[in-house]
């Protein structure tokens, strides 16, 4: 049977239908949302009356932030109805998916009910965070359970990497693949298969794993504070650490799926840390003032106003009062915390005896001593319980990752004698004589995962479509390097310039690299890349180098670095051979001019992009205003008589307000995508599809002609400077911010030219870094950079 989905269904559409919702119609795929008829309404009721719930839920969905729908258009997507009215929207729905109250009972009613809409082979799934699927699907046909399991999505569904798939006994294998292969390409996800077992794979190590650490962080007087540091970035998991990713979720979210998983794992032999009394003494406290975290404002932390300075207290665990923050200070955190690879952090940290190496040694003691146990019983793969643990929790490494890098022959030993069980397997694997649960090449790449079932390594299937950086240097790809950038080889022909700069922000040797890449167009490669692997693709400029410049007086310096910053996105927009940007996360400033040089953008989905040197008191000198007037305005006057100020209008908002997109599809409609480039769901699958690109176009690769830039001249200058003459004169604006806006208005009429007219692109180049380099010597603007250097937010003055 070959599966497809061109059209779903999704029942409930609260938090996560929504949410879901809104992913499926981001990948285009039309959905029918539906919940219960509001209460008090009969059939024929206006359907504003009657689909109250669901038009609510929509709504909510349309103002959620962050965003969850990638653009506002795709809500035309979703067409909304009631259970009791409309169960035949759901007729042509090939994947149905339920995500109602987590109740078995109420569950499965509706599955009966679907049974009777679904047709012939219609996929149909539970969201459900942790009832039985065999139990949800008990009662229907064969033919139904065969096409029915569980797709476990986190919340909020756009931002969350991981999807857990849980077939049930009766699934049919081929939809099994299907579905793992729709939710990593399609859905861009990162697909973990779990055993049947209660709360699955995420869910149960955060319930035992994650209480197990606030447990004895509380039992051992370690402070809110204390916790939150140790267990964060410094052991490569986000900056939330513990208590604050507790507000976060909900404190009362935590307590109830954790207290209702009690009594489904009897066989759990830890399963007792959920009744902790110490653990039980702090949440019950918190319940009890509904003190819930984010939601109420109060939780473990809680914003007090200090003299008009807003702080975060956080909660003494023992009084319960809300005390001043305060420094926290380990000697064994200072003296490994810049070790940069995570597992030798962690390795050097659980060495330590003092009260933070006691902590970690504990946490990671019992965190992967149970993992061993639950192996076998909640997933078969050591990598599906390291993924689910990455992916569900934004971890940097997994359970079985952070053994192999601290040793497990020695660490057992270890663990065992402070009252850790490991798992026997893990025994038998060291008296096999094998050492670590991956086999890795000396690039340090994976080649085999053990299978305690075999006692032996089985090949490492790993999914082709993965093309990490670090592999490629590991494996000696690196053809050149400096203090800011690499360029590598990624095979087939096409080469990559990674920038790994911090904030891998744009200086001369990223330039330098970026010319090093042309370069080698001419010795026989076909293609160029130009992404790395980090959090953002770009922040911009590196600012901090323009200060230095300004301060010492170094102006020609400047002028050159902007010049050849400039030359830089010219040649690459003009190569012989194709140059693929691949941008994600912040591509800001100079991220966003290096994009639009591309002869093809393939983007993450999640891509926020943005002229935004307006907040640090300058212009776009490497061609920002020059490309949005490239291809906002000049396309339009191509038209005889057509009226230039609106599109001017939308260029001059874009760059004065700073407007950043809140998706790759957002930036499509802002100009920053042209509708030939790409974009790809899976973050992980952004090289590999980068690459593709490079070398589909590199056959018969003609690059673009020299382009005319529409100048619209003085007399729309005039009118947008009247427009910030007003917005001043009404002080909305500061007297330097009407300065700047005149100054990019000046740019992008094309100075004061007497009348419209098409110039070369180099014209409106000179006038940028002309505009560019007079706002920088400026008092105004050297107070903005340093305010953001120091800040990370912009400063108006
Ligand atoms: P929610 O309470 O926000 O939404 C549930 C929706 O189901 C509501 O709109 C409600 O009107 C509807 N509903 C209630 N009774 C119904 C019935 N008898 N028939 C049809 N619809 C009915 O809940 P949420 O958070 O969206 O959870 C939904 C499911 O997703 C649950 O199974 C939950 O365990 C699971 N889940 C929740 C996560 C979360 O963080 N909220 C994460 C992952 C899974």
């Amino acid at each position: 049977m070959t599966y497809y989905i061109r059209n779903a269904g999704v029942i409930g559409s609260g938090t996560m239908g929504s949410g879901i919702a809104a992913l499926l119609a981001a990948v285009g795929v039309p959905v029918v949302l539906l919940d219960v008829a509001a209460k008090g309404t009969n059939p024929g009721d206006p359907s504003a009356k009657r689909n109250a719930v669901v038009l609510e839920n929509m709504n909510k969905l349309k103002k959620s932030r962050p965003a969850q729908l990638f653009q506002p258009d795709d809500a035309n997507r979703i067409t909304t109805g009631n259970l009791a009215d409309n169960m035949n929207l759901l007729e042509d729905a090939d994947w149905i998916i339920e995500v109602i109250v987590e109740r078995l009972d109420v569950k499965q009613d509706l599955m009966a009910k679907l049974e009777e809409v679904r047709k012939p082979d219609t996929i149909i799934s539970s969201n459900t965070s942790g009832l039985s699927i065999n139990a949800i699907a008990q009662g229907r046909t064969d033919e139904f359970r065969q096409h029915f399991l569980g797709t476990h999505f986190f919340n909020p569904p756009r931002y969350l990497h991981l999807l857990e798939i849980i077939p049930g006994a009766d699934t049919d294998p081929a939809l099994v693949d299907f579905m793992a292969h729709f939710g990593s390409e399609t859905l861009g996800k990162g697909v973990v298969l779990c055993k049947d077992t209660p709360n699955f794979i995420a869910n149960r190590f955060i319930s035992i794993a994650g209480n197990y650490s606030t447990a004895y962080a509380i039992n051992n007087g370690y402070t809110v504070e204390e916790t939150d540091l140790l267990t964060g970035p410094l052991i490569g998991r986000p900056r939330s650490g513990t208590f604050r990713l507790s507000d976060i979720v909900g404190n009362d979210i935590s307590v109830h799926v954790a207290r209702n998983l009690y009594d489904a794992i009897p066989q759990d032999e830890s399963r007792d840390v959920i009744r902790d009394p110490g653990l039980t003494r702090v949440y019950d406290y918190l319940l009890d003032k509904g003190w819930l975290g984010n939601k109420s404002n109060q939780g473990f932390y809680k914003r007090v106003d200090v003299n008009g300075d807003r702080q975060f207290w956080p909660m003494d665990l023992t009084t319960f009062e809300y005390v001043a923050p305060q420094k926290v200070r380990f000697d064994s955190v200072g003296k490994h915390r810049g070790i940069e690879d995570t597992g030798a952090r962690i390795k050097a940290l659980i060495a330590e005896s003092d009260r933070a190496g006691q902590f970690l040694w504990h946490l990671h003691a019992f965190y992967l001593a149970y993992a061993s146990r639950r192996l076998g019983e909640i997933a078969d793969s050591i990598a599906a319980i390291d993924n689910a643990n990455k992916w569900g929790f934004a971890n940097e490494i997994g359970p079985f990752e952070i053994w192999d890098a601290i040793g497990v022959r020695e660490s057992v030993p270890r663990m065992e004698a402070d009252g850790y069980a490991v798992a026997p397997w893990v025994h038998a694997m060291l008296n096999a004589g094998h050492d670590t649960f991956y086999q890795r090449d000396g690039s340090g790449r994976v080649t085999g995962i053990y299978d305690p079932q075999v006692g032996s390594y089985a090949e490492y299937a790993a999914d082709k479509q993965i093309i990490v950086i670090r592999d490629l240097k590991n494996a000696g790809k690196e053809l050149a390097h400096n203090g800011s950038a690499s360029l590598i080889d990624l095979g087939d022909g096409i080469a990559l310039v990674e920038a790994h700069s911090k904030g891998n922000t744009f200086d001369d040797d990223v330039f330098s690299m970026i010319e090093r890449g042309l370069d080698i167009l001419d010795q026989g490669y076909v293609g160029l890349v130009i992404s790395n692997d980090g959090d953002n693709f770009s922040l911009g400029a590196n600012l901090f180098f323009a200060v230095m410049g300004v301060q010492s007086g170094l102006f020609d310096q400047l002028e050159a670095s902007i010049k050849r910053g400039q030359d830089v996105m010219m040649r690459v927009r003009y190569a012989p051979k194709p140059v693929i940007v691949a941008p994600f996360g912040q591509t800001l400033g100079g991220g966003s001019e290096l994009t639009m040089a591309a002869a093809r953008v393939v983007a993450h989905a999640e891509l926020y992009i943005g002229l935004v040197e307006m907040g640090v008191g300058l212009i776009p000198g490497w061609g920002g205003c020059k490309e949005m007037l490239r291809r906002i305005v000049t396309p339009t006057m191509e038209t005889q008589n057509a009226d230039p100020l609106p599109h001017i209008q939308k260029v001059f908002e874009q760059i004065a307000l700073a407007k950043v997109s809140e998706s790759a599809m957002v930036a499509r409609q802002m100009g920053f995508l042209s509708s030939a480039d790409h974009i790809v769901m899976n973050r992980w699958h952004l090289l590999s599809e980068a690459k593709r690109i490079a070398l589909e176009l590199s056959v018969g690769y003609v690059p673009p002609a020299r382009a005319k830039v529409y100048a619209a001249g003085r007399d729309v200058k005039a009118a947008l400077t009247v427009g910030t003459f007003m917005m001043r004169d009404a002080q909305y604006i500061s007297e330097y911010d009407q300065k700047l806006a005149n100054t990019l208005i000046h740019v992008i009429c094309g100075g004061d030219l007497s009348a419209p007219t098409f110039v070369d692109e180099q014209y409106i180049l000179d006038l940028e870094r002309e505009a560019f380099l007079g706002l920088i010597k400026e008092q105004k603007t050297l107070e903005r950079i340093q305010y953001t250097l120091q800040n990370g937010k912009p400063l108006r003055n």
